[in-house]
C-alpha cells in the first residue's frame, strides 16, 4: 500500500507527479494552504507531510498526526517546523540544502548592487520620463570595488557570496560560531572576526545566518548602532535575525547608510517605515526564486519524503 502524503500548499507540477507515483496525495494544488484546523484533521491520518517554509509545524500539529514518520520542508531553512517535538516522535525531518545556494548568492548581489547604486530608484525615475540628460550627481550611489564585505554566517550560501566577492577586489570578514577549514578560510581570503569588530569595519553587512535561539535579533538596535553611517546590510537568511524596528530607524535617522531586504520579522508585514525610506531596497522573499532552484527545492523535498517513508536515508536529514 502507497504511503499517505499531505502537500500543504501548491507544488511544482513534476514534484507533485513523482509524488502521486509513490504516494497517496492530498493537496499540492493551493497557492494559500490550508487553514490551520483544516491541517490538523487533514494530516491525522498522513505518513508523511511536504510543508514549505511559511507553514508553522509546531507540537499542535504534530500531536494531531500520530501516524506522522516524515515532514520534508521545501526549504533549507527549518525555523518553520519544531525540531524537538519531531524529534520526541522520531519523526524524520529533512531540508532542501546545496540546490538554493547559488541562486540564493547570486540576489545577494543584486541586493548589494541595487541598495549601492540606488538601481530601483534610478528605474522608477526613468519610466517616470523624467530623464532629461546625463548630469554629473545624477543618482551618485556608493563605490563596492575594493571595499570590504561582512559576511555574517559563513556557511554554503556566505561562501558563495563570498566566491562573488573576489570578482570585486573585496576584503572579506566573517562572523560565523566556528571557524571554517584553514583551507577554505585561505581559499575566500576571508578572516574571522568578532561580530561588533565586522560590524564596526565593513561596508557591506550580509546576513546568511540560520534563525535559531542565539540568532534572533542578533542583530539588535545597539548591534546597528555599531555600523558605519555609510554602511549597507542585506539580509537574505531570515526575518527576525534583524531587529526590523530598529533598522527602519536607522536608516530613517540616517546612521545607517542603506538596505536591501528579501526577508521580514513577521512575513508578509512589513514596518511601515520600509516601504517609505529611498535608502532600502525591498523583495518579497525571492533568494532561491529562479526557475531551475525552485523546480531542484521541490524534486529534492519530494525525493527526500519517498525515501524517508521508504525507509531509505532521505538525502538530507536535518540534525545529521
Ligand atoms: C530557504 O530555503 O530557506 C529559503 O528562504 C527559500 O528561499
Amino acid at each position: 500500500m502507497k504511503p499517505r502524503v499531505l502537500v500543504t500548499r501548491r507544488l511544482l507540477p513534476e514534484a507533485l507527479a513523482y509524488l502521486n507515483e509513490h504516494a497517496e496525495v492530498e493537496g499540492g494544488t493551493d497557492p494559500r494552504g490550508f487553514a490551520r484546523e483544516d491541517l490538523k484533521k487533514r494530516i491525522a491520518d498522513k505518513d508523511g507531510l511536504l510543508s514549505l517554509l511559511v507553514d508553522r509545524i509546531d507540537s499542535e500539529i504534530i500531536r494531531a498526526a500520530p501516524k506522522l514518520r516524515m515532514i520534508a520542508n521545501c526549504a533549507v531553512g527549518v525555523d518553520n517546523i519544531d525540531l524537538r517535538a519531531a524529534r520526541e516522535r522520531g519523526i524524520l525531518v529533512s531540508n532542501t540544502p546545496g540546490v538554493l545556494t547559488e541562486a540564493t548568492a547570486d540576489l545577494t548581489w543584486a541586493l548589494i548592487l541595487a541598495a549601492a547604486r540606488k538601481i530601483p530608484q534610478a528605474d522608477r525615475f526613468t519610466r517616470e520620463g523624467r530623464f532629461r540628460g546625463w548630469e554629473l550627481d545624477l543618482f551618485l550611489g556608493t563605490d563596492i570595488f575594493g571595499r570590504r564585505l561582512g559576511i555574517i554566517g559563513l556557511g554554503r550560501i556566505g561562501q558563495a557570496v563570498a566566491r562573488r566577492a573576489t570578482g570585486f577586489g573585496m576584503e572579506i570578514v566573517y562572523h560565523d560560531p566556528g571557524r571554517i577549514p584553514p583551507d577554505a578560510e585561505a581559499g575566500l581570503r576571508a578572516s574571522r572576526l568578532p561580530l561588533d569588530e565586522l560590524l564596526r569595519t565593513a561596508d557591506v553587512v550580509t546576513v546568511h545566518a540560520a534563525l535559531g535561539p542565539t540568532t534572533v535579533h542578533l542583530l539588535s538596535a545597539e548591534k546597528l548602532s555599531l555600523m558605519k553611517r555609510d554602511a549597507i546590510l542585506v539580509n537574505v537568511a531570515r526575518g527576525p535575525i534583524v531587529d526590523e524596528a530598529a533598522l527602519a530607524t536607522a536608516l530613517e535617522s540616517g546612521k545607517l547608510g542603506a538596505a536591501g531586504l528579501d526577508v521580514y520579522e513577521r512575513e508578509p508585514e512589513i514596518d511601515p517605515r520600509l516601504p517609505a525610506l529611498e535608502n532600502v531596497v525591498l523583495l518579497p522573499h525571492i533568494g532561491s526564486a529562479t526557475r531551475e532552484t525552485r523546480l531542484a527545492m521541490a524534486m529534492a523535498a519530494a525525493r527526500n519524503l519517498v525515501q524517508g517513508l521508504r525507509g531509505e536515508r532521505p538525502e538530507s536529514l536535518v540534525g545529521e
